[in-house]
């Protein structure tokens, strides 16, 4: 019998974007079709830097009130070799997040069972972060010009934006991630010694928000020392907020630290639920395994997980991590984890898990 049906947009793009988005679809649609208690729904956009290419957009006249009228989107990545980043990422991805006003983008890392992390020590439990990134404004605002371009004397500007709405916002939503998780910590990144306009502009809300959230523990860290820790503490942290660029880096040490790029999931939300969703893995095209059948569909995994409770699927979310970590932990596991398992066969597993779990 089955209950709610969700439309999903699915923009599977460049590079491995394609691969992976088709295993978490392959997935999804197997614990929909078990459960029998939610039903999906997909649309595939071919928005791409092969669509680019063809017609001169990534979206055209009028995407984005199409993509309005799903409920969340599955995205895969963009870039491609022979178009510069700058244009993919703005042509695309910060196309939809940006007008959404996805503003928070929330990057879960954790050790899977049978998955090693690279930090000696370091096992299951020991590594379980919730890194919380400011998503609309920040370093990546798009503000800044050229002039003089190509002359010696050529100057370029990248301007930082930090609004006290928008700080404030992603504040807030990250004191609510940290409240709801077990041990109610929150360390708030920041680079105010340097940075003394914005980023203490920032350090202020922060601890202005704080005093809404009592039971939760803060702390300040300065984003060069925040490496530092995260490799050689890990236990000591739990819920990060840090801006666009901080955070950018951060969670790709973080998902290094849990054992690869290729586990990590990313949601970009519209807190306000005006907009949908979008969630993606962490990782890029990589274009040095496009092609090759070897991606870890794993990262996709994590993010249709994140995308049911997001959805309200909760207890399908969970259901869905378990079999994915059952499966890590059996060993059946792609090049990047030490494995020897190639994507559908990765996929194949999470499949079967699946079914033998819940059939
Ligand atoms: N959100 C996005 O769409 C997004 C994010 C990052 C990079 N990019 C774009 O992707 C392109 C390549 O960027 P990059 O090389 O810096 O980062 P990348 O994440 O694509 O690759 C970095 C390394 O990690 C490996 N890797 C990534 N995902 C993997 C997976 N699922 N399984 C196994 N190995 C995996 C790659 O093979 C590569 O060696 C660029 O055009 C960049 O702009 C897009």
């Amino acid at each position: 019998m089955s209950s709610k049906s969700y439309s999903i947009a699915s923009i599977p793009a460049d590079g491995i974007g394609p691969e992976v988005v088709e295993a978490g679809i392959t997935a999804l649609n197997a614990l929909a079709d078990t459960l029998k208690t939610f039903k999906l729904e997909f649309t595939n956009y071919d928005w791409s830097s092969e669509t680019y290419k063809k017609t001169g957009k990534y979206i055209p006249d009028g995407g984005l009130d199409s993509l309005k009228q799903h409920d969340a989107i599955l995205f895969g990545a963009v870039g491609a070799p022979d178009v510069p980043d700058h244009i993919s990422l703005w042509g695309l991805r910060l196309a939809i997040c940006q007008p959404f006003q996805q503003y928070a983008n929330v990057r879960p890392t954790k050790v899977f069972r049978g998955t090693q992390s690279p930090l000696r020590n370091c096992k299951t439990g020991d590594l379980d972060w919730v890194i919380i990134r400011e998503n609309s404004e920040g370093e990546y605002a798009g503000q800044g010009g050229r002039s003089h371009t190509g002359k010696p004397w050529e100057v370029a500007t990248e301007t930082a934006i930090f609004s006290r709405v928008g700080v404030e916002r992603i504040m807030r939503f990250a004191f609510e991630v940290a409240q709801k998780r077990p041990r109610k910590l929150l360390t708030v990144v920041t680079k105010s010694n340097a940075q003394r306009n914005g980023m203490v502009l920032w350090d202020e809300v922060a601890k202005a928000v704080a005093k809404d959230f009592p039971d939760v523990t803060v702390d300040k860290m300065l984003v060069d020392a925040m490496t530092t820790r995260m490799v050689l503490k890990p236990e000591t942290i739990d819920t990060i907020v840090a801006t666009n660029l901080h955070a950018d880096i951060l969670s790709d040490l973080a998902a290094a630290l849990a054992g690869s790029i290729g586990i990590a999931p990313t949601s970009n939300l519209d807190p306000t639920r005006q907009n949908p969703s979008m969630f993606e893995p962490i990782h890029g095209s990589a274009f040095d395994i496009t092609g090759k059948g070897i991606a870890n569909p794993v990262a996709t995994f994590w993010t249709a997980a994140e995308m049911l409770e997001w959805l309200g699927e909760a207890d399908a979310s969970k259901k869905l991590l378990t079999a994915v970590e059952n499966v890590c932990e059996a060993g059946v596991l792609t090049a990047d984890l030490g494995g020897k398992a190639n994507t559908k066969e990765v996929t194949n597993a999470v499949v079967a898990e699946i079914k033998k779990l819940y059939g």
